[in-house]
């Protein structure tokens, strides 16, 4: 993909659409080097909007445009889950509400599984979209994927969400097994990051 004619980031200060400290740190961190200040939306006290787009696409532009209309800045937002091809992209953009509230992912992964019960494909996908909205409502979208298979049962403690019932391709341990450093060098969210730094920073 040619990333010429993608919008550049030329400002200093970026609303990162969440209320998540440890996403906020996290994306502060990967932009350190380009001089980007990350502020948090809710600092700013912008409320989350609903997720009701059916994409990750969707959803991550509707909460980036949300933000940068209700700051006058650029925001940055993410959306993610984990699609499983035998259930047709389940979780998918449901991928937290599977969790139920408050959230247990021992019961999402234990869904996923008897879901699947003894079918053959266990091949998922874990999707990242990442949107980049400036005030004046131009939007750049990002996509990054990291393929594996569903496990069973759950293995290691690390990481969060679905991570261990999901192993990546030419792995044998599960980004629940992984030293952290390992999983983030190769996950959905890198994928994405490394797409919008190389177009956008
Ligand atoms: P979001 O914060 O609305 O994008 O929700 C993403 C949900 O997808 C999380 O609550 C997790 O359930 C799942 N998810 C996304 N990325 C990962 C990951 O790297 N490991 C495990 N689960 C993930």
């Amino acid at each position: 993909m040619t990333t010429d004619n993608r919008r550049k980031f030329d400002g200093d200060k970026l609303v990162i659409a969440s209320h998540n400290k440890g996403k906020i740190a996290e994306i502060g961190d990967l932009l350190a080097d380009f001089g980007v200040e990350v502020i948090s939306a809710g600092d700013l006290n912008v409320e989350e909007p609903e997720e009701t787009e059916t994409t990750f696409r969707g959803n991550a532009v509707l909460k980036a445009k949300h933000s940068a209309e209700a700051t006058g800045l650029p925001a940055l937002a993410d959306d993610s889950g984990l699609a499983v091809t035998a259930l047709d992209g389940a979780p998918g953009v449901y991928s937290a509400r599977w969790a139920g509230q408050p959230r247990d992912f021992n019961m999402a992964m234990e869904k996923v599984h008897a879901a699947l019960a003894d079918n053959m494909d266990r091949s998922a996908t874990f999707i990242c979209a990442l949107a980049l909205a400036w005030p004046d409502g131009h939007v750049e979208v990002f996509e990054g994927t990291v393929g594996g298979t569903i496990v069973w049962p759950m293995r290691g403690e690390k990481g969060f969400g679905y991570d261990p019932v999901f192993q990546p391709t030419g792995f044998d341990t599960t980004f629940a097994e992984m030293e952290p450093q390992q999983k983030h060098a190769m996950s959905h969210r890198a994928d994405a990051f490394r797409q919008l730094v190389k177009a956008c920073f």
